[in-house]
């Protein structure tokens, strides 16, 4: 016989909505501590059940997956933006998409992305001045998109930085947990659904417009270069394989997925360097005995340490949306077909089951030893199984150039005003700006 799920707090009803509202990642920390494996979050118009132990996140993205998919509301959601791209596609579409896309990220692709990350990094810390305070997080966001608009659309600068930004915001925004109680239908016109509409609106004509500029520039690139992913997808729309809005999807998915996780995770890595000065004076060190040399091969192990325990602390994509296709028993209770299930990335990776004083930024936790002993999915800050971000190299790559760019040139100082705390919509971004000092 197989127990109901239990639902932590005694009021489940009006207890859950309180605290999840409040503060969702407080609630998902304590919860995942207090009342693992498995529980359930009840909140008026919406229930969903936690599987908060790396087991069962593995049982839901890899070993038991055919029992799940992505859950539908959130792929509604987003697919009035993202239509049939690659992180909304599903079947056979999101098959196709994935081999199409795919060439795009081949290690060969990366290493010439190398000096992107690095060259556009530069150009944005030239524009930095010692004692200045910057917004990190918006200098991040305007260089994660140019990295990615430069070496997947072989473009070399979006002006148009701005509208997708704010169409960022607007899709984002549709998440807030504030929300998610009375989610209005789209074509009610709210003013924040009126504001979303008018983002979109926008950044379809910027994808219109880069997609025009590429037509006239034709024979522009060399027929000896590497297609670029907005060359292959032109191609195959020329051969009938895909139509006109099926690349304009693909593209919008990439403007948006490959830059606004990247730059809040590049926000988090160097607001936390900038609280620990001894962790950023070492990356500084190890910039140093390279001569500043960065490529895709330098050895940089203790950068790479900073961005695995920035990913843990602060994972961008915070918790993962599923829904059973079956039904499935998972540690002792059954859960019923069509059930909303939340792989809670938060919660599993300030575990102290896992991590010592887990809250802490300690790169330096990263032994051979620790990555030997943890389950597999006691990190997961891209997923995993078939539907892994595909990303992940690319940001990872992007990540490490771009702290050690940054730290060639300057130096990051916290202020009085500095804070970076999370705001819970699709992605954890930092609430507001996020204020470091330069020094050089
Ligand atoms: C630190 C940076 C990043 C993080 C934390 C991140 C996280 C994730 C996660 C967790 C997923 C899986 C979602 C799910 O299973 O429901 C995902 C999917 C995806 N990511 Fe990323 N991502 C990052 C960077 C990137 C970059 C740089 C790109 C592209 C240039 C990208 C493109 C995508 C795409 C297209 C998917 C959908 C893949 C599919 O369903 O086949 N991501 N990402």
């Amino acid at each position: 016989m197989s127990q109901s799920i239990p639902t932590p707090d005694g009021l489940p009803v009006l207890g859950n909505a309180l605290a999840v509202g409040r503060d969702p990642f407080s609630y998902i920390e304590a919860a995942t501590r207090e009342h693992g494996p498995v529980f359930r979050v009840s909140i008026p118009g919406l229930s969903f059940v936690c599987y908060a132990d790396p087991e069962l996140v593995e049982r839901a993205l890899v070993t038991e997956r055919d029992r799940y998919r992505k859950d539908p509301r959130e792929l509604d959601l987003l697919g009035t933006l993202l239509g049939d791209g690659l992180l909304t596609a599903r079947g056979e579409s999101w098959e196709r998409g994935r081999e199409q896309v795919q060439p795009a990220f081949y290690p060969g692709r990366l290493r010439e992305y190398a000096n992107v990350m690095v060259a556009e990094t530069e150009r944005t810390v030239d524009g930095w001045h010692a004692g200045e305070h910057v917004d990190i997080h918006a200098e991040a966001r305007d260089l994660t998109l140019s990295i990615v608009a430069s070496t997947m659309f072989g473009i070399e600068r979006v002006d148009e930085t701005a509208v997708v930004a704010r169409a960022a915001d607007a899709i984002t925004g549709r998440f807030e947990p504030s929300r998610i109680p009375v989610d209005v239908p789209l074509w009610v016109p709210t003013p924040a659904n009126r504001r979303f509409e008018r983002a979109v609106g926008d950044l379809e004509a910027v994808i219109d417009r880069v997609l025009e500029r590429r037509a006239g520039e034709a024979g522009g690139r060399s027929e000896t270069d590497d297609p670029d992913l907005l060359s292959t997808l032109r191609s195959a729309a020329e051969a009938g394989a895909l139509t006109e809005q099926d690349v304009r999807d693909q593209l919008v998915t990439m403007l948006l997925a490959g830059h606004e996780t990247t730059a809040i995770a590049l926000t988090y890595a160097l607001a936390l360097l900038a609280t620990h000065p001894d962790e950023q004076e070492r990356v500084l060190d190890e910039v140093r005995e390279v001569d500043g040399d960065l490529s895709p091969d330098t050895s940089l192990p203790h950068t790479d340490r900073v961005v695995r325990e920035t990913l843990r602390l602060y994972p961008p994509a915070y918790m993962l949306f599923r829904q059973t296709t079956t039904a499935d028993t998972v540690a002792g209770y059954e859960v019923p077909e069509g059930t909303r299930i939340v792989l809670p990335q938060w919660g599993i990776h300030r575990d102290d089951r896992y991590y010592d004083d887990p809250l802490e930024f300690r790169p330096d936790r990263w032994t051979a030893e620790l990555r030997a002993e943890l389950p597999d999915f006691a990190y997961f800050p891209f997923g995993g199984g078939p539907r892994q971000c595909i990303g992940r190299r690319f940001a990872l790559l992007e990540l490490r150039l771009a702290l050690a760019t940054v730290l060639r040139s300057v130096r990051l100082e916290a202020t009085s005003s500095t804070e970076f705390a999370p705001t819970p919509a699709l992605t954890a971004r930092p609430e507001g700006p996020v204020w470091l000092r330069v020094r050089r």
